[in-house]
This record gives C-alpha cells, sequence and structure tokens, in this order.
C-alpha cells in the first residue's frame, strides 16, 4: 500500500523564518525600522506558558522587539484593558497578542476587540475578519496562514479543488474557509452537527481538520490521495500503561495519523505540521503590521 507524502511543516517554518528574518534585516538598515511583538499571558497555563515562550524565542531570533507580559490569573479586565491600550500606543510596537484561552472571568470578545485591529497579528479582531470575508487586506490569523502556506507548497494551484473544513471556529476553521475559498476551492464548513460526516470528509481534495477531539478522523472518511491538514494539538495519556500511570503525555492530531496515512495522498504530522507554521506565520504577521504602519505596505 503507497504511503502519504509527509507534508513537512518544520522545514517550511524554518524557510519561513529565515524569510521574515531577512526582511526584518532590510528593514532595520534602510527605514530603521525594527518590527516589534508584544506578547499578554495572563494566569499559568502549562500550554500557554510553552506557546508564549516560543514566541518570544522565535521573534528574537528573527531580529525582532519582543517584549512577554505576564499578568496573574486573577487580574481585572480593567487593568488587562489597560494593558492592551499601553501596548495600542506604543510605537515600537506593532503586534499586539493576547494568549488565548484568557482564565475564567475575563471577557475574551472585550480583550480582542480592545486591540487596535493595524496590531492584531492573530487577526481575530472583527474588522480583521470582516476585512477577510470580503477579500479586502487584513491581517490573517496565524494557523489558517501556515495552513495555506503548506498546501499552496504540496499542492500549488487550490482553484476548482473540493475542500472541506472540520470545525467552525473563530481562530481556525471560520478563516481557513475564507482562504480556501479566495483560492477558489470549493469549500464545505462541516461541525459536529454535520450529517454523515464520514461521507462529507470522503469528498474532499483538501481535507482540514480543526475539531479538538484526538484521532477523530478515520481512514474511511478520507478520498484516496486527499491532503490532509491535521490542525489538533490534543495531550492523550500514552496507551502503554506504564507510561500512562506515570502521567505521562503524548501530542496527537485529529487525525488517525497511522491509518488516514495510507490512504491520503499528503498528510501534516502532529507534532511537526502545522503547529511550527503557527509561530511562523506570526512573525510573517508582525513584519506585515510593522510595514502597514509605517506606510511601506498597503
Ligand atoms: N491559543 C492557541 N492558539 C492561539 C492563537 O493562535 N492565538 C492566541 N492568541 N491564543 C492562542
Amino acid at each position: 500500500m503507497s504511503q502519504a507524502q509527509i507534508i513537512d511543516g518544520k522545514t517550511i517554518a524554518e524557510r519561513l523564518r529565515a524569510e521574515v528574518a531577512a526582511e526584518v534585516a532590510i528593514l532595520k538598515a534602510e527605514h530603521g525600522l525594527q518590527p516589534g511583538l508584544a506578547v499578554v499571558l495572563v494566569g499559568e497555563d502549562p500550554a500557554s506558558q510553552v506557546y508564549v515562550r516560543s514566541k518570544g524565542e522565535h521573534s528574537n531570533a528573527a531580529g525582532m522587539h519582543s517584549v512577554t507580559h505576564r499578568l496573574p490569573a486573577d487580574v481585572s479586565q480593567a487593568d488587562l484593558l489597560a494593558m492592551v491600550d499601553q501596548l495600542n500606543r506604543d510605537p515600537a510596537i506593532h503586534g499586539v497578542l493576547v494568549q488565548l484561552p484568557l482564565p475564567k472571568g475575563l471577557d475574551e470578545k472585550a480583550v480582542i476587540e480592545a486591540i487596535n485591529p493595524a496590531k492584531d497579528v492573530d487577526g481575530l479582531h472583527v474588522v480583521n475578519a470582516g476585512r477577510l470575508a470580503q477579500g479586502l487586506p487584513s491581517l490573517v490569523p496565524c494557523t489558517p496562514l501556515g495552513c495555506m502556506i503548506l498546501l499552496r507548497e504540496t499542492l500549488g494551484d487550490l482553484s476548482g479543488k473540493r475542500a472541506v473544513v472540520v470545525g467552525r471556529s473563530v481562530l481556525v476553521g471560520k478563516p481557513i474557509a475564507q482562504l480556501l475559498l479566495q483560492a477558489d476551492c470549493t469549500v464545505t464548513i462541516a461541525h459536529s452537527r454535520t450529517q454523515d460526516l464520514p461521507a462529507v470528509c470522503r469528498e474532499a481534495d483538501i481535507l482540514v481538520a480543526a475539531v479538538g477531539r484526538p484521532q477523530m478522523i478515520k481512514a474511511d472518511w478520507i478520498k484516496p490521495g486527499a491532503a490532509v491538514i491535521d490542525v489538533g494539538i490534543n495531550r492523550v495519556p500514552f496507551r502503554d500503561p506504564v507510561k500512562a500511570a506515570a502521567g505521562k503525555t503524548k501530542l496527537v492530531g485529529d487525525v488517525a495519523y497511522k491509518e488516514a496515512s495510507a490512504v491520503a495522498g499528503y498528510i501534516t504530522p502532529v507534532p511537526g505540521g502545522v503547529g511550527l507554521m503557527t509561530v511562523a506565520c506570526l512573525l510573517k504577521n508582525t513584519v506585515t503590521a510593522a510595514k502597514r504602519i509605517a506606510g511601506l505596505e498597503t
């Protein structure tokens, strides 16, 4: 049986980060402009701490100005909004990212809406979501942007392909559906209420899994030869009872990778696929925001 070609997010993300670093060097040398990213982390969520550290390290490595603000889980909504306001006004900062999820009691939507849309490198502000839906220049959420780069790299022109996105989140499902539509795909957004989900998935030349349910998508949901993009990052206990008893966990995607690889034409691994592209795209978005704010790009 033939095996799917692995879509190598690690190599593609490394190349994108190198391109961003080269562009940062040119902006500094030719325009005295150093793109700056501020990340706000509220509370102690362990996964968020790992992601935020990685964002800081990679932005420094690309030659960008990088600051991380850590606030306690019991910070008030008013104090968090004041922090966002301060970053909106800071001329050294071109990208503001508030790591999600926020601890209970904080109003995530209100915090995102408080970010200056021009600095919303997460692309989550309604202005950016609306501009994306209308095909206008916007800041595009990082994970969907990363998925599109992987797909274009793998398949080239996406025009006319049938794409099925499983999941309708604001962070991934909805924006990636918009991007696939812009790329002239025929797009279906499927979700937990979709009838006969396996049959819907089997129609896809491009299947994007963004549901957050470990290994939900099985081999017989996949059209032979399809490109499968697995956005899921789920932490599950090891099957080995000794490791499981020791509390050890591993990362798996939303796709049953091993069996799916025997049917798909192309597939992203977890880890090593989409996840690495997200940070690279955050850096790219920060450079885009800096250039737009400086009037160097529309
Ligand atoms: N938490 C998990 N993914 C993301 C992301 O892309 N942006 C933010 N702000 N928080 C996240």
